[in-house]
């Protein structure tokens, strides 16, 4: 009889620790549901340094790997060589080339569109880390590229989209 009420309550604990994490995840929702990226860089490269800072701070947990020559990854991943970057990064099924903003990286994942990623070609002044104290932010473009083409995805100058 003992043992029929101490496993009872042992239940309802159980059941109501579950309750607790059920909520504790839904508050937590938000942050969880962005995917880990991972940044390819060249370690003597600071700009990149700056992009991952950007990218963490817009809460992407970020996983870093230094090699010494991108350029096979970047091959290997699709990246037309009209778009290439410094960095490239891999997240959700997508490459991230380039400075892109981390805003941009968010609404790829939710549009999900049927492309291999995102570029920023070359290192444009403004772009997240490569911010040029006393320079203006030049405008950029980010492009969606697939195997075959490329076209405009945003137009943005600094941190904002024009
Ligand atoms: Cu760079
Ligand atoms: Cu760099």
């Amino acid at each position: 009889m003992q043992d029929g009420i101490s496993t009872n309550r042992r239940g309802l604990i159980i059941g109501a620790t579950h309750a607790f994490t059920a909520l504790a995840l839904a508050g937590t929702a938000v942050a969880e549901t962005l995917p880990k990226m991972i940044v390819t860089r060249d370690p003597n490269c600071g700009c990149c340094g700056n992009w991952v800072e950007h990218i963490k701070a817009a809460g992407f947990p970020v996983d870093v790997v230094q090699v010494n020559d991108v350029m096979p990854l970047k091959a290997r991943l699709g990246v037309p060589e009209a778009l290439m970057s410094c960095h490239t990064a891999e997240i959700g099924g997508y490459v991230i080339e380039g400075h892109v903003p981390a805003e941009a990286v968010k609404r790829l994942l939710i549009e999900r569109p049927k492309a291999i990623g995102l570029a920023v070609p070359g290192m444009p002044v403004g772009s997240p880390g490569m911010e040029v104290p006393g320079q203006a932010p030049q405008s950029y473009e980010i492009a969606i590229f697939s195997a075959d083409k490329h076209h405009m995805f945003a137009r943005y100058r600094g941190l904002q989209q024009i």
